[in-house]
């Protein structure tokens, strides 16, 4: 049995998780979440700079939690994009310091192959083929996707503009909320009526291509309704759980479709936005009515962590693939 140590550091989530044969051991997250916040978006440099600050104590902190030294350690996989690129950069350097001074094998890891391998974490091996919904806050795909470590993903569709994370946070900045909006938006549609506003559900027409997604209409769409109620109170927890529910109908409609389009009865629902309370909802929902089985990992392994990335390199070192060199370059805008 080898024990993996995963690094995730794309973005502003300093991550690491302890994995040894699907079974996660410690985990353990620093965020810089707060040093952004007066920027409304997430700075680089800031991000590297705390990824710096964070990621030898965490590493600490996790084997702390999985009881174990550095001597348990077999191999380390480590975020190798795609993500903010001097960010991504400081935890696969690190990940290569402790693959070299340990002697131990190091696996460049997608981010996106994270999101989808940490449901393996708490609900077992996927199947063999099933429809996968990544959303986060960079991207929004669905992927016909088989085991993780061996087969190619099938792209079925991608957004053309925004992420659906990246409209969660343009609409909370709309509303004068804070960031990271998802989480919040969240919080205050739980006081709204999401029939209030009948915001658009884009791409959904009979001539859109049905496994894109398009965000940045809902997003003006939103702008543009605040903008005619200029002259009463913002009604914020309606518009919030009425843009919600647009989202949450759009991905939901079309990952269905997907589903059904291509035999596939499990679909996997993951990233940042998956945590959403009512895109899980409405999911679970929808799946049962249609006879599909939804796998969704705990809200708090939908957002960025380390414990995807050790997922991936574990499911790597149990399938025998060959690490990477050391002189493994970033690729800030990898594609899976
Ligand atoms: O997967 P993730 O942590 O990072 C990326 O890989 O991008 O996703 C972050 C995104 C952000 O846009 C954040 O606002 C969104 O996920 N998010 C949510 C929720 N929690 C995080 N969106 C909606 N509802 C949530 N509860
Ligand atoms: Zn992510």
């Amino acid at each position: 049995m080898t024990v993996v140590l995963g690094i995730e550091t794309s973005c502003d989530e300093t991550g690491v998780g302890i994995v040894a044969d699907g079974v996660l051991l410690g985990d353990a997250l620093a965020t810089s979440m707060d040093e952004h916040a007066r920027f409304g978006g997430v700075v680089p440099e800031i991000a590297a700079r705390a990824h710096l600050h964070a990621i030898t104590p965490m590493v600490e902190h996790a084997l702390g939690q999985a009881g174990i030294g550095f001597a348990d350690i077999g191999a380390v996989a480590a975020t190798a994009g795609p993500g903010l690129a001097t960010a991504v950069q400081v935890g696969l350097a690190a990940g290569k310091a402790y693959a070299l001074s340990l002697g131990i094998p190091l696996y460049g890891v997608h981010h996106l192959a994270g999101h989808a391998a940490v449901d393996t974490l708490e609900h077992g091996p996927l199947p063999a083929r099933c429809v996968a919904l990544i959303v986060s806050g960079g991207h929004t795909s669905l992927l016909l996707i088989g085991d993780l470590a061996r087969d190619p993903v099938v792209h079925l569709g991608d957004t053309v503009d925004d992420a659906a994370g990246e409209a969660f946070d343009k609409v909370a900045r709309l509303l004068g909320l804070p960031y990271p909006g998802g989480p919040v938006i969240d919080r205050v549609a739980r006081d709204g009526d999401p029939t209030a506003i009948a915001f658009p559900r884009p791409m959904t027409g009979p001539q859109d291509a049905p496994y894109r997604f398009s965000f940045s209409g809902l997003k003006t769409a939103v702008a543009r309704w605040v903008e005619h109620h200029r002259d009463q109170p913002l009604p914020v927890a309606d518009v919030a759980a009425s843009f919600q529910e647009a989202v949450a109908d759009t991905l939901t409609r079309k990952a269905l479709a997907a589903c059904r389009d291509h035999q596939a009865d499990t679909l996997l629902l993951v990233g940042g936005v998956a945590a959403n309370s009512r895109v899980r909802a409405l999911a679970e929902q929808r799946c049962s009515a249609a006879g599909i089985h939804l796998r969704v990992p705990s809200p708090r392994l939908c957002t960025d962590n380390g414990a995807m990335i050790a997922a991936v390199g574990d499911l790597l070192v149990r399938a025998d693939i060959s690490p990477d060199r050391l002189d493994l370059g970033s690729d800030p805008s990898a594609v899976l």
